[in-house]
């Protein structure tokens, strides 16, 4: 009941804002099966930004993919619905870290994941994700590069291209903290079972998986039938979103949760409509710097 109370009072507030909800996968299902417009991993949430016509983009999901819609689509008014919603890879560098990294190793250029501040990206040649890293690193046609700040997925990236990754040493907290040996206990204990490990995972870890691939690829993978039993090794609401529209599939439940994802809460999304915060905005000194590291990726 205190459910419906508040998706009523959203839905009726969507219309008097003139507002959206983009909802990221890691949403729990209240907000992303009965809230959101739109849903999907960050390379989905970047381009639906882009294209949204209402005049409020509330973003169900953490600070910088507000900020990354906000640099897509900046005439929109952006909310954040909590201001506690960060992460560990955003954390992890500084606009001055990068400048520092470009000294350390001169001219070779830099790929940034989504997962930073726009400051960040600003000091970037290019922005990627989960979902597009190889694509965006071969795209630029050199030898080279430098990858921040996630070294595990830069780590997993390297496996798959001859390209030479420097790494920085940022890590997922939630992804961090999975095992090899837990994942062959599961496999264990549960016959046929296949596993899906985020791409933010340590390589140990995405060795022991049957495929590796952004939340979106997961869901893709997911919806394809190849699989009666799986393990999403990732963020916990991945498997309670996909196991409503997937009622076939039997979804083993071993996960880590995202603190900063769980801070978007129903209340937190109608008091965000009501009072019209946190608007999230980006510096003018770096907005059209960054705005072109992620028009850049988003060109490949
Ligand atoms: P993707 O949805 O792009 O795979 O990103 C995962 C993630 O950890 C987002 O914070
Ligand atoms: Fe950041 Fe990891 Fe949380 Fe995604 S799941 S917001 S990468 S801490």
């Amino acid at each position: 009941p205190a459910f419906s109370e508040d998706i009523a009072a959203i839905l009726a507030l969507k219309e008097k804002r003139n507002a959206v909800i983009l909802a990221h996968n890691y949403q729990t299902p209240e907000i992303f099966h009965c809230v959101a417009d739109v849903t999907g991993d960050s390379l989905a949430l970047a381009r639906k930004a882009q294209e949204v016509e209402a005049d409020v983009i509330v973003m169900a999901g953490v600070a910088f993919m507000a900020e990354t819609a906000k640099l897509l689509n900046p005439s929109k008014t952006v909310l954040l619905p909590s201001v506690e919603a960060g992460c560990s890879l955003a954390d992890s560098i500084t606009a001055a870290d990068v400048r520092l990294m470009r000294a350390r190793y001169p001219g070779v250029p830099v790929v940034t994941y989504v997962n930073t501040s726009a400051d960040v990206k600003a000091e970037s040649d290019i922005c990627c994700t989960s979902g597009n890293a190889r694509q965006v690193i071969e795209s630029l046609g050199v030898d080279e590069v430098i990858m921040i700040p996630d070294e595990f997925l830069a780590q997993n990236v390297a496996k798959e291209t001859g390209v030479k990754i420097i790494t920085w040493k940022g890590h997922c907290e939630v992804h961090e903290r999975f095992t090899p040996e837990e994942i062959r206990q599961w496999r264990a204990a549960w016959p046929g079972l296949v596993v899906l490990a985020h791409p933010e995972c340590p390589p140990e870890v995405v060795a022991e998986a049957d495929f590796s691939g952004s939340t979106a690829g997961m869901s893709e993978f997911v919806a394809s039938g190849k699989a009666g039993r799986v393990l999403l090794v990732t963020e916990c609401s991945m498997s309670d979103n996909l196991a409503v529209e997937h009622p076939e599939v039997e979804f083993v439940r071993p996960c880590n949760l995202c603190p900063h994802m769980k801070h978007i809460t129903l209340s937190a999304i109608r008091k965000s409509l009501e009072q019209m915060e946190v608007e999230v905005t980006v510096d003018p000194s770096v907005a059209d710097r960054a705005r072109l590291s992620i028009e850049r990726m988003l060109a490949v």
